[in-house]
């Protein structure tokens, strides 16, 4: 097992990433778990691998689980789900000192997390990630939302887990779309700040998908030390530095959107494409190579996710991606800033992009094939 911290000035917390940690999830939680009713969210494609794992640790220590089990996908993160999930922590009287276990992906994470924010004004909670995507990127940091029909975690808190247990046995039962999905997070890091780690990624990003242990802990552990790093750094997005991590985001997000946030696009492969539009459109700004586009895309083809825009089989128009871009919570005084690239692990906020030039790339892109 190892062990990263995210240092957060009294707030600082341990990810722990390594095999058997859900089958000894009592004596991982220790004395977070200060009641003999332990509170567990989860959805049912995971209560179906691992909730009796869980059940039997807590159980072996003396404990009580309680499960919560919510249907599986986004439509969970909702303001109805969240009144469920709230009604039903108080019912099983949950108080600020108690820690709630959220057991799942991002999505049963964002909303635990939601809900541990707002009840009572806050009470704890434990990330329990099982999906690659969780894994690397939304279980640590805080953040923590639910959609609204005016967008994509528009409503949310930052609220910090207390502890995270990173299980990577839980890989073995995804699957693969959704690995492919988390790797697109993992090669982010790479192509937004450590070339080094990008090259490993080049050669390895097959044998993460093919399930081999070492290369899936690698990954995972050099994904968590560079988030809680830039977490540390900035925590609520003020300084520049976590923005980083929204690569690949915005192209993304408008592609999402314009599939309607539905399975034909994954959150992930969403990433995966923005991310090749985002060193695409930096080529064409002359800031990044055509070699260094070309060899980032290639870098998140050989792990199977799309790279090609093209292929979607939209039928919009650039301008009608670009308005998409609009709604973006991170739209600021009018201006959307773009993460775009100067180098391979050299990343920057572009406070200056103009929509309608983005538009005409997407244009061409949508075009071409
Ligand atoms: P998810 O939670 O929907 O999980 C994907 C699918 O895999 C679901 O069907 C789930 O039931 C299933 N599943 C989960 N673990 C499994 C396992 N071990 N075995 C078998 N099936 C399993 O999706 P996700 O990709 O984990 O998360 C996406 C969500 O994360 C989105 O809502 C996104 O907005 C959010 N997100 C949040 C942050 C953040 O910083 N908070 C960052 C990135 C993404
Ligand atoms: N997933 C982006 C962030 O945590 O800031």
């Amino acid at each position: 097992m190892s062990v990263t911290r995210v240092e957060l000035a009294g707030r600082a917390y341990e990810v722990r990433v390594g095999g058997g940690l859900l089958a000894d999830v009592a004596g991982q939680c220790g004395a977070l778990l200060r009641k003999q009713i332990v509170p567990i969210i989860t959805d049912s494609n995971v209560a179906r691998h691992w909730q009796e794992a869980v059940s039997t640790s807590l159980r072996s220590a003396g404990h009580e689980p309680h499960f919560l089990v919510l249907d599986p996908g986004e439509a969970a993160k909702s303001w109805a789900v969240l009144e469920q999930v709230t009604s039903w922590l108080l019912a099983q009287e949950v108080e600020r000192g108690d820690h709630i276990l959220a057991l799942g992906g991002g999505v049963i994470g964002d909303l635990t997390g939601f809900a541990a924010a707002i009840l009572k004004r806050g009470c704890g909670f434990v990330q329990l990630p099982t999906t690659l995507l969780a894994q690397v990127d939304s279980s640590v940091g805080g953040k923590t939302a639910i959609n609204t029909g005016a967008g994509k975690n528009l409503i949310g808190a930052f609220h910090q887990p207390a502890l995270v247990l990173a299980d990577l046995d839980t890989l073995a039962t995804l699957p693969p779309r959704e690995l492919a999905a988390g790797y697109a997070e993992v090669i982010k890091y790479g192509i937004l700040g450590d070339p080094a780690f990008f090259n490993w990624c080049e050669t390895n990003g097959a044998k993460v998908m093919a399930g081999e242990r070492a290369a899936q802990e690698y990954a995972v552990d050099q994904s968590v030390a560079a988030k809680a790093r830039i977490v540390a750094e900035d925590e609520r997005e003020t300084t520049g530095a976590r923005a980083l991590l929204n690569l690949g985001h915005t192209f993304g997000h408008a592609l999402e959107a314009e599939t309607g946030f539905s399975n034909r696009l994954l959150h992930g492969e969403g990433v995966a494409l923005g991310m090749v539009l985002a060193a695409r459109y930096s080529a064409r700004k002359t800031y990044i190579s055509q070699t260094d586009a070309a060899r980032i895309s290639a870098a998140i083809a050989s792990s199977g996710l799309p790279t090609d825009v093209a292929a979607l089989g939209l039928s919009c128009t650039g301008q009608a991606l670009a308005a998409h871009m609009l709604h973006d919570k991170k739209m600021d005084a009018g201006t959307l800033p773009f993460v775009l690239l100067r180098g391979i692990g050299e990343a920057f906020l572009d406070k200056a992009v103009a929509l309608d030039d983005v538009a005409a790339f997407l244009d061409e892109e949508l075009a071409a094939g």
